[in-house]
């Protein structure tokens, strides 16, 4: 999964983009979707499936379980669920890639099973936290050994009886939400968890949506272990957090207008699109409707001109994954932006609150890291040459800002972008982004 090769971006500066263009399927819920229908009774059909290296980790780790899957193709992956308990051991250790949603799902998941197992890596993801999951699953008395530092490789013992726990959240994390939820599905009792603030509810709504009982109010959800889940067909949405790169590079480049279409606009993802309002952009969500239990839309966007703003806190969660792109936003607005609270961008795929600020810092625009976010004053772009770090959607914000670059931004270390936004390249290329590879 981790590749030696150094793959470049080459951009050239200027441009705009135009078209319509669809994005590849929502991360977070092609994960759901290969874990849940692999626990329910009956086939599974899942359309517009993120044929992306972090959801195809998760599919190759559950067919290691002893799950048949079918596909990906076009989109579409058949799985024959093996109901609850009939997940088998697999042979070896099941290798994660840099999807930390894989790892911390699935220790919830396996926290439940007869068997042992073993959760292992690349070096990113090998080197974030998980304390965060194995502190409540022991709780729930689950046994898994982490290293010293509270990282992977996480070993997993089988045969343990779990009971449901009431779990208050330090962070506002789905990805702990998620795995306790799944842990709960083979506790004893009922397993309840609180949020400090809204996050993606997706497995919440899947759950629901396969007929597994969750209730959720006031930000807590809860479940009883102990039930079973239907077979259904889910249709993925495209993925906003892709659709992020696109919304910023349409906003920041002069005589843009781009349609984003089918993309999906669950209330607790849309943090991205009232930021950029805030900043000013001009965005319309057409032609709202639903699919599988989440909302989607098309979005309009058409370039704009931004200015600086302070970030609401509350905002943060609903737009974690976007900061990348939304610093490029910061970066060429009129004036300051501010954020705050969002500490947790430190423990992503990358630092995202360093690596982006050297990065911009790279290219002339003055940013101030901080403890818990960042400070951008919005001015000119220069050319030059920024380093991912591996990480993906740093590549992706970095390759935008060449749209407003005085001379062409090389960007080190891309291949990860794989890992969510397959076929990126010719998709930005396509909408007018002057970008190629080496
Ligand atoms: C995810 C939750 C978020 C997000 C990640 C995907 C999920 O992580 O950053 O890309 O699918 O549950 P946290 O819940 O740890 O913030």
């Amino acid at each position: 999964m981790t590749t030696s090769t150094n793959l470049v971006f080459h951009v050239h500066p200027g441009g705009r983009l135009h078209g319509r263009l669809r994005v590849p399927g929502d991360k977070s819920i092609s994960h759901r979707s290969i874990m849940l229908g692999s626990l329910a009774e009956g086939v599974t059909e899942v359309g517009g499936f993120l044929e992306g290296e972090d959801a195809l980790a998760t599919l190759k780790a559950f067919r290691a379980l002893g799950v048949t899957i079918e596909g990906p193709g076009d989109g579409r992956v058949r799985i024959e669920g093996v109901g609850l308990h009939g997940l088998k051991a697999p042979a070896g250790p099941l290798d994660l890639g840099n999807s930390g949603t894989s790892m911390r799902l699935l220790a919830g998941l396996l926290a439940g099973q007869a068997f042992d197992s073993e959760l292992v890596g690349d070096r990113s993801l090998m080197s974030r936290p998980m304390r965060r999951v194995t502190g409540p699953l022991a709780q729930m008395g689950a046994r898994i050994d982490t290293t010293e530092a509270g990282t992977a490789p996480l070993r997993i013992h089988g045969g343990q009886r779990l009971r449901g726990i009431d779990y208050r959240m330090p962070v506002a994390s789905a990805q702990v939400k998620s795995c306790l939820l799944l842990a709960g599905l083979y506790a004893e009792g009922r397993t309840c968890v609180h949020e400090p603030a809204p996050t993606r509810d997706h497995t919440e709504r899947m759950l629901a949506g396969m007929g597994y009982p969750v209730d959720v109010s006031g930000g807590t959800a809860c479940l009883s272990g102990g039930g079973s889940l239907r077979a259904t067909r889910i249709e993925v949405p495209a993925d906003i957090s892709s659709a992020a790169f696109f919304l910023v590079g349409a906003s920041i480049a002069p005589g843009s207008e781009l349609l984003l279409e089918h993309v999906g606009i669950n209330p607790t993802r849309t943090g991205v699109l009232d930021i950029l309002e805030r900043m000013g952009a001009d965005i319309e969500v057409l032609n709202p409707r639903e699919t599988g239990g989440e909302p989607v839309a098309d979005l309009r966007v058409r370039a704009a001109p931004l200015r600086g703003i302070e970030i609401p806190p509350e905002l943060v969660p609903l737009a974690i994954d976007e900061f990348p792109a939304l610093f490029v936003a910061a970066a060429c607005a009129e004036g300051t932006t501010v954020l705050t609270g969002a500490e947790e961008l430190r423990v992503k795929e990358s630092d995202r609150i360093q690596v982006m600020a050297d990065g911009l810092q790279a290219l002339g625009v003055e940013a101030h890291p901080t403890a818990d976010g960042m400070v951008i004053h919005g001015g000119p772009i220069a050319g030059g040459r920024v380093h991912s770090h591996g990480d993906h959607r740093i590549a992706m914000a970095f390759a935008m800002a060449a749209l407003r670059a005085s001379g062409p931004v090389d960007i080190d270390d891309c291949a990860n972008v794989n890992t969510s936004f397959p076929g990126f390249v010719d998709l930005a290329a396509r909408a007018g982004l002057g970008v190629t590879v080496s």
